[in-house]
């Protein structure tokens, strides 16, 4: 099944002359299941692209499909429904709440959704176990170490069960053991549970966890590689 469908997306930042080019027209497709890296050089256009397809921001022009939907012309009012309750997203600098412990950073966004307190409870800690940190529940974000608060972050993102689970960079702070940790746990959920993910890195290394890499220079898709998993 197509997950994503993007048809000649273009990104500019400002108009005329001084435009930035950040997405000059790229086309692929993501089937449902699939982890695929977006890599390339810095200001190739790797974020840009995320946030696109994560909902967070508008595309200047082409199509954008999601399961069928066409999300470009989709109201503002369903699209952010769609975003709340369909899109994961993980963060470089993990985004949690400093003042709560990993179990309410996980169990706020079940809450935000609408679902019961007890009910948010329970998502959060399944999330949690999913992720490796059954018994550090409790723990707020400056009693983990990096690898755990990204952790926390990904059960935050998968608690709502996303369509699709997106990533910008979410080992660019993290040294090689704890970035073994966080992919470890992203490879388990692509491969255990179906989980689409889509994760932008920097590092060749991590380009052994995933089944496809897309390379984007200067705003253009120029490869789109089937890899071996590791
Ligand atoms: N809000 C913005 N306004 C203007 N230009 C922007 C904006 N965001 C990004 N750009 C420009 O768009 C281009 C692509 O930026 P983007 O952040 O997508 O690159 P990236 O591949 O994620 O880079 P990095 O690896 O450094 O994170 C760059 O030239 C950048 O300066
Ligand atoms: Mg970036």
């Amino acid at each position: 099944m197509k997950m994503i469908i993007v048809k000649d997306l273009k990104r500019y930042y400002g108009t005329g002359e001084t435009a930035v080019k950040a997405l000059r027209g790229v086309s692929f497709e993501i089937k449902k299941g699939e982890f695929v890296a977006i890599m390339g050089a810095s200001g190739s256009g790797k974020t840009t692209l995320l946030r696109i397809l994560a909902l967070l921001d508008d595309a200047t022009d082409g199509e954008y499909t999601i399961r069928g939907l066409q999300v470009s012309s989709l109201p503002e009012a369903e699209r952010s429904y769609y975003r709340l309750t369909q899109v994961g997203y993980v963060f470089q600098d993990y985004a949690l709440i400093n003042e709560m412990s990993a179990a309410e950073n996980v169990y706020v966004l079940s809450m935000m959704e609408g679902k019961s307190r007890k009910e948010s409870y329970k998502t959060a800690l399944e999330a949690l176990d999913k992720v490796g940190l059954k018994g550090k529940h409790n723990r707020v974000p400056d009693e983990l170490s990096g690898g755990e608060k990204q952790r926390v972050a990904i059960a935050r993102a998968i608690a709502k069960k996303p369509d699709i689970l997106f990533a910008d960079e979410p080992c660019a702070n993290l040294d090689t053991s704890n970035s073994k940790q966080v992919l470890d746990v992203f490879k388990e959920l692509n491969e255990k549970y179906g989980q689409t993910i889509v994760m932008v890195t920097h590092e060749p290394w991590h380009t052994e966890y995933v089944d496809r890499v897309i390379t984007l220079e200067d705003g253009n898709l120029v490869s789109d590689e089937k890899k071996q998993k590791g």
